[in-house]
C-alpha cells in the first residue's frame, strides 16, 4: 500500500518576464483563459485527484493568488444584495475549505528546484503532486488523477510526458526511456534542457509530478544546474534506481501557457469545448482564418 497521495505544490514565485508587461503588476498565474485563471486550473485539477493540502511557492507581488482564494465578502454580499445568484453560486462552488490553502515564499526565484525546496516544511513525510500553473491540460481525465493513479500501482515517482520536436530539447526536462509498457515509461535517466543532438530522447517531463519527500535531500544540496538555476530535474535524476520511476505518456493536449503562441492556442482550445462560446468562436475564427490577407 502507498501513501496516499493528499498535497500538491504549487511553485508561482517566477517573474513571468515573456508576458511583460502584463505581469508587471499582476502574476503571470492569474492570467484567465477564457474566465478562469491559470491558478484556478491547476487546484481543480488537483482537488479532482483526492488532493485536498496545497501549498504555493509565492514571491513579491503575488498577493492576488492568496486574495484569489479568500472569501470575497463585500463581493458576495453585493451579489446576494442583487440578487445574481448564479455568480454567487460560482464563486461558493470554488471556494476552498478553510486551512486548506498556505504559502511560502521563496524570498529570490532560484529556479524550480528551489522552490519546491522551499515547501519543505508543508511535504513533511507526505508524497505530493507538483502542477505548474503554466501548462495547462485538457483531457477526458485530469492529468493528475492520471498520475495518481499510476502512482497508486506502481508508487515512486510519476512525472507526466510528452514527445517534442527533437530540435526543442533544450527548452526541457528530457527522460533516458527503458522499458515501455502502454502509456507507461521507466525512466532511466533525466537531463535538464540537452541540446538535441545530446538528448537521450525527445520525451520531455511537462508540469506535472508526484513525487516522493526523498527528493528534499537532493534538493537541499543546493546544486546549480542548466541556466545557473536549482533545477528539480537534477534532484529527481538522483533519486533513479532507487524507487520506481515512470513516465506517464497522459491522455489529453498540453498548453504552454508560458508562452505567447501557447496562451493564445489554449484560449481557443478552452472556449472550443465550451457549449456557451464554441459556436461564435467557430464563426469568428472562420471569418479570420478565411478573410484575412
Ligand atoms: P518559468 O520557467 O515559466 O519561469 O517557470 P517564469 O519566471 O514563470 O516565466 P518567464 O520564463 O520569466 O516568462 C516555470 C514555473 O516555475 C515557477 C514559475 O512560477 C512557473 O510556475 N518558478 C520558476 C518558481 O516558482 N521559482 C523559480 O525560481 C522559477
Amino acid at each position: 500500500m502507498v501513501k496516499p497521495l493528499r498535497k500538491a505544490v504549487l511553485p508561482v514565485a517566477g517573474l513571468g518576464t515573456r508576458f511583460l508587461p502584463a505581469t508587471k503588476a499582476m502574476p503571470k498565474e492569474m492570467l484567465p483563459v477564457v474566465d478562469k485563471p491559470l491558478i484556478q486550473y491547476a487546484v481543480d485539477e488537483a482537488r479532482a485527484a483526492g488532493i485536498d493540502q496545497f501549498c504555493m511557492v509565492t514571491g513579491r507581488g503575488k498577493t492576488a493568488l492568496i486574495d484569489h482564494f479568500d472569501i470575497a465578502f463585500e463581493l458576495e454580499a453585493t451579489l446576494a444584495e442583487r440578487g445574481k445568484r448564479e455568480a454567487l453560486a460560482l464563486l461558493r462552488e470554488e471556494a476552498m475549505p478553510p486551512g486548506s490553502i498556505t504559502t511560502v515564499r521563496q524570498q529570490v526565484p532560484l529556479g524550480l528546484g528551489h522552490a519546491i525546496w522551499c515547501a519543505r516544511s508543508f511535504i513533511g513525510d507526505d508524497p505530493f503532486a507538483i502542477l505548474l500553473p503554466d501548462d495547462l491540460v485538457l483531457s477526458q481525465m485530469p492529468c493528475t488523477a492520471q498520475l495518481a493513479k499510476v502512482y497508486n500501482e506502481t508508487g515512486g515517482n510519476v512525472v507526466a510526458i510528452s514527445e517534442v520536436p527533437r530540435e526543442q530539447t533544450n527548452r526541457y526536462g528530457i527522460l533516458k526511456t527503458g522499458k515501455v509498457e502502454g502509456d507507461r515509461v521507466e525512466v532511466l535517466g533525466l537531463v535538464e534542457k540537452p541540446k538535441p543532438e545530446d538528448a537521450p530522447s525527445n520525451f520531455s517531463i511537462i508540469g506535472r509530478y508526484v513525487l516522493l519527500p526523498e527528493v528534499i535531500p537532493f534538493l537541499s544540496r543546493m546544486e546549480a544546474g542548466a541556466g545557473n538555476e536549482v533545477q528539480l530535474t537534477d534532484a529527481m535524476a538522483k533519486m533513479i534506481g532507487k524507487m520506481p520511476f515512470h513516465g506517464l505518456k497522459f491522455e489529453g493536449q498540453r498548453f504552454d501557457c508560458g508562452d505567447k503562441a501557447g496562451f493564445l492556442e489554449a484560449q481557443i482550445a478552452f472556449s472550443l469545448v465550451r457549449p456557451d462560446l464554441s459556436p461564435a468562436v467557430r464563426e469568428f475564427l472562420k471569418k479570420y482564418v478565411t478573410e484575412q490577407p
